[in-house]
């Protein structure tokens, strides 16, 4: 097959890139992701949802917005859930992302702005026009996905599969003893979206706190960026020094974005097939529980963490410092 040169990128002629919509709470990690995501050559972006969760759902889908500014993103954004399916909110980690959800650096007023309609309506929409095709990557809490599986029976077939940062098989929660951020967020809707055999690829924190970002490796990806670089150092110092707080390390674990580095780079990362499911009452509430054997889903077990981080910087350094 011949290669073609795209950017500082080879592209192997004939390869089809993934159809995606990003379904996000930014959030100093979903930042990054999105960053990574906008640049992959073999991902492309079609829609970005937000979804409440290291913010409002006012603040996050102004920080979607305003990201989409700052990395020349031209998809839409549409708003989505302000709340979990039994109605609460609860409290957002500004502790870890600041009040803004982006390390509270000033933000200018974005010059996009949200599309007219839900996002879970978006969702089954896109889903309808593209059966077969879109994959959702879903780094925030399920709400929009299971709003968009109860609204729509069509849903659920048409999407093509999920990519979800959430949960965690082996290793212990990050909000309680047991339970990861996004998946507590809202267990009932992830609990409708395992149950909905959509077939699931869970980037959880089994893999996602092996891959850790340092300063130096931060200071050698924003130095060439200019003002993007810059912007990039002040919303991950908020970040860096949570983890150096709660953990004695500045260098923090890449979260969202090793989802997308799943999407787009899967042989980085070694699978189990099974079936997943939540907890949804008890101290172990949030839960994600795996059963291995034939199931719709797959969870990630380990993951080449140097190489994902080489292949991130890779891509966002031929992207953005061309
Ligand atoms: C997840 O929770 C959020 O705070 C992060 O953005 C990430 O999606 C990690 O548990
Ligand atoms: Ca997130």
């Amino acid at each position: 097959m011949l290669p073609v040169i795209a950017g500082n990128i080879t592209l192997k002629l004939g390869r089809t890139r993934m159809k995606v919509v990003f379904d996000t709470d930014p959030g100093i990690d979903d930042a990054m992701a999105l960053l990574y995501l906008h640049a992959c050559p073999s991902l492309q972006l079609l829609g970005i949802t937000t979804v409440l969760g290291n913010a409002s759902i006012d603040q996050c889908t102004i920080n979607a917005c305003v990201l989409c500014d700052r990395f020349g993103i031209d998809s839409p954004v549409y708003r989505g859930a302000g709340a979990a399916l039994d109605g609460t909110v609860g409290d957002y980690p500004d502790f870890v992302h600041g009040t803004n959800g982006l390390g509270d650096v000033p933000l200018d007023p974005p010059r996009t702005q949200p599309g007219d309609r839900p996002a879970s309506q978006y969702l089954c929409e896109i889903a309808r026009e593209h059966p077969g095709e879109i994959t959702v990557l879903a780094v925030g809490r399920l709400t929009n996905l299971a709003l968009a599986i109860e609204q729509d029976d069509s849903f659920a077939r048409n999407i093509a599969g999920l990519v979800i940062m959430g949960g965690a098989v082996e290793e212990p929660g990050n909000v309680t003893e047991w339970a990861e951020a996004n998946i507590i967020g809202d267990p009932e809707a992830a609990s409708i979206v395992f149950r909905s055999g959509i077939p699931v690829t869970l980037v959880g924190l089994d893999v996602t706190i092996k891959t850790r970002l340092s300063p130096a490796y931060l200071t050698e990806l924003t130095a060439p960026l200019g003002e993007l670089g810059q912007f990039l150092q002040d919303i991950n110092r908020c970040y860096a020094s949570y983890n150096l707080e709660r953990y004695g390390s500045p260098a923090f674990p890449v979260h969202d974005s090793s989802a997308v580095g799943c999407a787009d780079q899967p042989g980085l990362f070694h699978m189990k097939r099974g079936t997943l499911s939540c907890v949804l009452d008890g101290e172990q509430r949030g839960r994600t529980l795996f059963t291995e054997g034939d199931g719709p889903h797959k969870v990630c077990t380990r993951v080449n963490s140097g190489a994902l981080l080489n292949r991130y910087r890779e891509v966002v350094l031929a992207h953005y410092s061309a």
